[in-house]
């Protein structure tokens, strides 16, 4: 889209000097969705004949926004209640005493969050409560949208521009005038539009006697016309498993062919719940409708307690509530409790360089036990029962946020459990292209002999060279638990000057403990090598980060 954007900005300078007033869209973006609904506002935007410019929150002039007529703001919100990578600069400019005085500006913010986390849309909470406080005026009430957001974002952007439009014929002459861009930048896959690709492999590769199910997969994509990069990730629309929803339909005594109305079309009761609604993810909203209908003390109890909700919706799915707490409601009922089926996103273990025509996942199977049997992740069961040769709805998600320095540069890469996947796309396009920056990874997973990931490969580039050096943690090999953390303690001294000599750190897999555990070891040991105080090396690695040299792929 970068030609997109540039001719944007074009347009900008030339209506500043015509005295027309223009709308500014920024979008605080991680996995590419708040990118995708910036760009479809600007769209609607530009087709009403708004003089309107599209950026990325990390591109826009933050001397700027005292002279900002309108500003309109899609934000999504990291896993704890934090902005995006790219809108970091952005929000701390908001918080801070620096921040002007902004009366003059009307604005308005659309974010992008999920319901299971506490911190809900977060960062657009954030954005709001600053930008009032400065003194600027909402055009319309912020909308905070779940992972099915369409439906709202559709709804906000509509009424949106009918306020805009009532703004902008008020103090000014429509404008006419539209740099005529390059549309064919949005004609590819994306999550509306996802390609057809054919499954060449689906093998797991811990071992036998291992309690995890890790799946590695493989995409053709020949024909297509998909590129990606090393860093990407791929989205993966789902089916639930006909079984699951055969025990629902039972269960609430309700008729599987009944037509019901999905997106203007009438199709089956079993087809909306196999093909359009989540029932592997529960929702706080589905367990509070719950509770009015099946009445249970509970349950209604539940409702008012927050953080307990959360952890029952974390381990409970749609089955289970149904099953523990019975009562009786009609498809329609059921349908608008439940969410809309999403499609998950997976850090691509391949490089095109390396592969071309295929694309590879890293899959952990999320399976636990009920007492009545067992339960599968809605995306992963998917793909865990996927055969060779069906074919898969999928597309690419750019991360900007987690890219390969250059060729010269050494990396250090961060990446326990299913985390190894994007630095298996790392070596691979490394080894591809000849890169000569020095490689270290830190791999961990509870046992050598059945959860080696990769093993043979990564034992081949350090054969070759390719992988300057490997510390792994196989947390149960032992009597005490090691993990990656420890590993880099333990070497904190080299850790610190392959830092110091500019080499680019990555962090890949659990957000909530192991991350936040690497992160402190990683303060801990600027503390120690650089001989700082905490604050300090908590701010030399803020500026890490700012300058992308410390980045992370959690979840
Ligand atoms: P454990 O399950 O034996 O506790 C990948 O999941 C690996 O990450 C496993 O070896 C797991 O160990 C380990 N792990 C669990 N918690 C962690 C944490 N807080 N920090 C780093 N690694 C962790």
């Amino acid at each position: 889209l970068a030609g997109l954007h540039i001719a944007s900005k074009e347009l900008s300078t030339a209506e500043h000097l015509s005295g027309v007033k223009t709308v500014t869209i920024v979008y605080a973006s991680q996995t590419g969705n708040a990118k995708a609904v910036a760009e479809s506002v600007y769209q609607q935007a530009r087709a009403k004949n708004v003089s309107v410019q599209l950026m990325n929150i990390s591109d826009y002039k933050l001397k700027s926004l005292k002279k900002e007529d309108y500003l309109v703001i899609v934000a999504s919100t990291n896993g704890e209640g934090e902005p995006p990578d790219d809108g970091l600069a952005f929000h701390e400019f908001l918080a801070t005493s620096k921040a002007p005085k902004l009366d003059g500006l009307k604005y308005a913010i659309l974010s992008l969050g999920d319901s299971s986390y506490e911190q809900f849309c977060q960062c657009g909470i954030d954005f709001d409560m600053r930008l009032v406080a400065l003194g600027a005026v909402p055009l319309l009430d912020r909308v905070d949208c779940d992972l099915d957001y369409e439906q709202n974002v559709a709804t906000w952007t509509e009424q949106l521009l009918v306020i805009l439009l009532d703004e902008l014929s008020a103090s000014q002459p429509a404008s006419s005038q539209c740099a005529s861009l390059s549309e064919s930048a949005l004609t590819h896959y994306d999550r509306q539009h996802p390609a057809q690709a054919t499954v060449l492999t689906n093998q797991k590769i811990t071992g036998r006697h291992s309690t995890k199910d890790i799946r590695h997969l493989e995409f053709d994509l020949e024909g297509l016309g998909i590129n990606y990069q090393p860093g990407d990730a791929l989205g993966v629309w789902f089916d639930n498993d006909e079984t699951l929803v055969d025990e629902l339909l039972t269960c609430l005594d309700l008729d599987p062919k009944q037509s019901v109305n999905v997106d203007e079309q009438n199709i089956s009761l079993r087809d909306a719940l196999i093909y359009h609604y989540e029932l592997t993810q529960t929702t706080p909203n589905f367990v509070e409708h719950w509770a009015d209908w099946s009445a249970n003390q509970a349950l209604i109890e539940l409702k008012a307690q927050k953080p307990l909700l959360r952890e029952y919706t974390a381990s409970h799915q749609i089955i289970d509530v149904v099953r523990e707490y019975p009562a009786h409601v009609d498809a329609e009922q059921l349908l608008a409790a439940l969410r809309r089926l999403t499609p998950r996103m997976y850090s691509i273990a391949s490089s095109q360089s390396e592969v071309e025509d295929e694309v590879h996942l890293t899959v952990a199977v999320v399976r636990y036990e009920q007492a009545d049997g067992a339960r599968y992740g809605g995306c992963s069961g998917y793909l865990s029962r996927l055969k060779e040769g069906q074919s898969v709805r999928i597309f690419v998600e750019p991360n900007q946020n987690f890219k390969l320095p250059d060729a010269q540069t050494p990396v250090i890469m961060i990446g326990p459990g299913t985390g190894i996947a994007p630095f298996r796309a790392f070596m691979q396009h490394r080894e591809a292209v000849g890169a000569s920056g020095q490689n270290w990874l830190f791999f961990g997973n509870p046992h050598f002999s059945e959860e080696f990931l990769y093993q043979v490969e990564w034992q081949k580039y350090v054969k070759s060279g390719l992988l300057t050096r490997i510390d792994l943690a196989f947390s149960r090999d032992q009597g005490h638990k090691i993990y990656v953390q420890d590993r880099l303690r333990a070497q904190a001294h080299e850790v610190y000057q392959w830092l110091k000599n500019g080499a680019y750190l990555y962090v890949c897999g659990d957000a909530t403990r192991m991350a936040k555990d690497v992160h402190q070891t990683l303060v801990s040991i600027v503390c120690e090598q650089g001989q700082m105080a905490q604050e300090d090396a908590q701010e030399w690695l803020k500026q890490l980060h700012r300058e992308k040299r410390y980045q992370k792929d959690v979840y």
